[in-house]
């Protein structure tokens, strides 16, 4: 059951999903009538009583039955027009733009920006994370969070700053609700822009962060697995790293972490990639 509760509806602060989250649970409990501040004597207004439904146009019912919403034509190729706005992009700003201008993405109507990029586009090291969260969403750049802090701390061990050597990006560039996990329909209708963002961007190694990003790029899952083990995409070097959400919560993987960042210190010293 949600906390929202009807009068919630009318809150000029309350964001798409919360409020889509509150209409549904009343849809659900059978609410179909709005209730008025006051009370109508139906028998005083015969003639502006409204219609019952005619078979036509049926109510809806039941615990399962969807609310009325537009939704996109089934047949609708969302991924093909996706590769096709990618491809026109001429350069990273282009991009931004079109990304932006994609309107299939439901996620857009609950977040607050399309967190883009950060770091220095042409740098050698492009990482690759899942998707904002909440301070990403508010300020419009990936990991800037409290996951993103200890991606700076991680990269400053080995010498590597934000503002000069690294260039950053996710697969979504909107925040899930509630940061649930991405859908692979969501993952798929981006995948077309973040393949033409590393093109354009064109760096020497992919960083994936976490499993999303490792099941987005190299279509494998496992991160505990994966991670420190060189792989290769989209014409790159791959390093799978562990996510810094995860090592937020499993503190004791820190050592892992720093087995691979030494694995990018070398490899980026080597004149000879080890791919
Ligand atoms: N986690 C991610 O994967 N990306 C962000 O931008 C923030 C947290």
């Amino acid at each position: 059951m949600t906390d929202l509760d009807t009068t919630d509806l009318g809150r000029a602060d309350l964001d798409w999903h919360q409020a889509r989250a509150a209409l549904e649970w009343q849809w659900d409990i059978g609410v179909r009538d709005v209730i008025l501040d006051a009370p109508i004597n139906r028998y005083d207004l015969p003639d502006k009583l409204p219609k019952p439904a005619s078979p036509a146009t049926p109510v809806q019912g039941g615990a399962k039955s969807p609310l009325p919403l537009a939704a996109p034509p089934a047949e609708l190729d969302v991924v093909g027009i996706a590769a096709q706005a990618a491809a026109a992009a001429q350069d990273l700003a282009q991009l931004q733009a079109a990304l932006a201008a994609f309107p299939h993405c439901e996620l857009q109507r609950g977040a607050k920006s399309v967190v883009f990029s950060d770091g220095v586009p042409g740098a050698r090291v492009m990482i690759v994370g899942e998707a904002p969260g909440r301070d990403e969403d508010i300020q419009g750049k990936p990991f800037v969070g409290r996951a993103g802090q200890l991606l700076d701390k991680m990269l400053a061990a080995i010498g590597l700053d934000r503002a000069r050597d690294v260039y950053i990006t996710n697969i979504l560039p909107y925040r899930p609700p509630q940061n649930r996990d991405p859908k692979p329909e969501e993952v798929a209708m981006m995948m077309p822009f973040v393949r033409r963002h590393i093109a354009l961007a064109a760096p020497d190694v992919l960083i994936c962060m976490g499993n999303h990003s490792c099941q987005a790029i190299l279509g494998k899952r496992g991160i505990t697995k994966l991670r420190g083990q060189w792989d290769q995409a989209l014409d790159k070097p791959v390093l799978p790293m562990l996510h810094p959400a995860y090592l937020l919560r499993q503190p004791q993987a820190k050592r892992s972490a720093w087995a691979d960042l030494l694995e990018l210190k070398a490899w980026l010293e080597s004149p000879l990639p080890t791919t």
